[in-house]
């Protein structure tokens, strides 16, 4: 396989029985493990979470990250119209930095603008170091206030 480069195509894809042990075992720094579950955690919720819609991210043919959306109009019987959240977002920690992460926000919010009733796409992020706060501004997002939790919410018109 030709190595990755910045110049790479991101592709999202569905994780199949030959791909899930690699999609598995991509994984954020240590430093950064308090900031995103990690994808065995994500893709075991996504198999018990009707709203759950997630993909793999490739470079070219290489595995790179992973991506999951909460869609509400994915369920038989919405709970709130149009409610559309990124749920998780990882890039392994080998390719950060390659513009990777703002790739996928790109086909995420052309994926968003196709499901129906959908005005906008949320996003939160835990206000602790290394958040992805800076990464979100410069796609754009606007934050709102930070829950009970303290996670700080952002919004991106559709
Ligand atoms: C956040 C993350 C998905 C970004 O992916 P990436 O491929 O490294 O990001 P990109 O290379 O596409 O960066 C795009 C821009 O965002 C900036 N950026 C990326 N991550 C950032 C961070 N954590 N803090 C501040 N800025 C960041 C980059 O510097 C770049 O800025 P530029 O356009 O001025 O050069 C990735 O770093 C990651 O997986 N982090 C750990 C998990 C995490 O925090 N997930 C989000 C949970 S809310």
């Amino acid at each position: 396989m030709s190595p990755v480069t910045s110049e790479s195509a991101v592709t999202l894809r569905e994780i199949t029985p030959e791909t899930a042990e690699a999609i598995l075992a991509l994984s954020v720094a240590d430093s950064q493990k308090h900031l995103v579950a990690s994808n065995e955690r994500s893709i075991a919720q996504a198999h018990f979470e009707e709203s759950a819609w997630f993909r793999a991210v490739y470079a070219d043919e290489e595995p790179v990250g992973f991506v999951m959306l909460h869609d509400e109009t994915l369920r038989a019987e919405p709970r709130e119209e149009g409610y559309l959240v990124l749920w998780r977002m990882m890039i392994d920690q080998r390719f950060q930095g390659m513009g990777f992460g703002r790739e996928v926000m790109r086909l995420v919010i052309d994926h968003a603008r196709t499901r129906p009733g959908v005005a906008r796409l949320q996003t939160s992020w835990r206000q602790e170091e290394g958040n992805a706060g800076d990464f979100y501004r410069k796609l754009g997002f606007t934050p709102t206030e930070a829950d009970e939790d303290g996670e700080m919410w952002a919004y991106l018109e559709l």
